[in-house]
């Protein structure tokens, strides 16, 4: 009787884990997004909004080149830049977290 009532705990408790650990494997799947904070996202972003004007590889084009844009200028400014505009490059094209994950990428360039 014993011998079956653990049983049966700890088949529940197999159970409840193997669903645990389910949940946590969709939560790392959507969480992945976060961790690639630093590249993926931000890159893809700019290639949606940016890259028309300052190229694919940030090589410039109508824009200036942006490959070492964090040597001389800190996220915060070239945040500022992409909130406000600044001559021909147009305001608010991203924002929120969009903004300053391409902000805190492209002042990594240096
Ligand atoms: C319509 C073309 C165009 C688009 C789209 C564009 N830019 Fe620009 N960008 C420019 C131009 C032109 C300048 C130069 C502005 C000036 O100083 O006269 C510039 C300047 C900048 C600068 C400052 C560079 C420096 O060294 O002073 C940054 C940073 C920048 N852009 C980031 C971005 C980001 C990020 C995006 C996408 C969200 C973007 N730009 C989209 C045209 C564009």
């Amino acid at each position: 009787m014993k011998k079956k009532l653990l049983t049966m705990l700890l088949g529940t408790a197999l159970v409840l884990g193997l669903a645990a650990c389910g949940g946590g494997n969709d939560e790392g799947g959507d969480g992945g997004g976060d961790t690639a904070q630093g590249g993926g996202d931000a890159e893809k972003i700019f290639t949606q909004k940016c890259s028309s004007c300052h190229g694919e590889k940030l090589e410039g084009g109508m824009g200036p080149n942006l490959q070492k844009v964090g040597a001389s200028k800190s996220k915060e400014e070239i945040a500022g830049i992409i909130e406000n505009g600044q001559g021909g490059m147009p305001a608010g094209l991203i924002e929120g977290e969009e903004l300053d994950k391409v902000a805190d990428w492209l002042a990594s360039k240096k």
